[in-house]
């Protein structure tokens, strides 16, 4: 398939590829790792109430169903037609899914979770520590970031993407000052695209 844009920092970029069809990134269902750590965490009368928010949301899938389980959910994307494609898909949740860009969004009410799939990894690595910048903005100290992120330790050799590969030690050296990893597992139901260097991992804000 021949693409007019090759800059993944412009929502253009996914405009395209949303309006041409070609969104090898979808799951277009929820994944294991986040339904077994919902019930986890439905189960444990004690967790406070969820406020999540999903950056670079896409078709939006994880919207539906974190909305099904009882929490206060907003899925945000800077592409008019990802926004489009979710709204289509969940009219029920129009409301929650807001066309808006990651680095400027201010959310209504404060967060106490981010839910992280394909987003980080859709950025190249110099925009990687103003990602990590905003989600400690936008969480308080306890506030967790749970999901799937791309680490392949040979990623310096693969620089082309998205998505875009990092090593678990530059993670590490990205994140650590204000989050701890307090899970880190593997992933049994990946896409072709993420088959093997997908993590589900889960950071706390410090
Ligand atoms: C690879 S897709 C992943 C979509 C979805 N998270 C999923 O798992 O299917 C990356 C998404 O991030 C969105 N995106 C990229 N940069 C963004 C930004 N600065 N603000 C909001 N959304 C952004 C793109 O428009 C695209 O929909």
């Amino acid at each position: 398939m021949e693409f007019a844009t090759r800059n993944p920092l412009d929502a253009e970029f996914w405009d395209e590829r949303f309006g041409k069809g070609f969104t090898p990134w979808n799951r277009g269902a929820v994944p294991q790792n986040l339904q077994h750590y919902v019930q986890t965490l439905t189960a444990n009368l004690q967790a406070p109430s969820p406020v999540c928010l999903i950056p670079g949301c896409g078709h939006a899938y994880e919207l539906d169903f974190l909305i099904k389980s009882g929490w206060q959910v907003s899925a945000i994307d800077f592409s008019s037609a990802a926004v489009a494609t979710a709204q289509a898909l969940f009219p029920n949740h129009t409301n929650a899914i807001v066309q808006a860009d990651f680095f400027d969004y201010r959310p209504a009410s404060g967060l106490n979770c981010i839910y992280e799939r394909a987003f980080f990894c859709a950025l190249p690595a110099e925009r990687r520590a103003s990602v990590v910048r905003r989600w400690a903005e936008l969480l308080p100290r306890d506030g967790l970031i749970f999901g799937f992120f791309f680490v392949d330790e040979d990623a310096s050799k693969r620089p082309k993407g998205p998505p875009f590969r990092i090593s678990s030690a530059q993670l590490s050296a990205l994140m650590e000052e204000q989050f701890e990893r307090i899970e880190d597992a593997e992933v049994s139901d990946s896409l072709a695209v993420f088959e093997g260097k997908e993590r589900w991992q889960i950071w706390r804000r410090r």
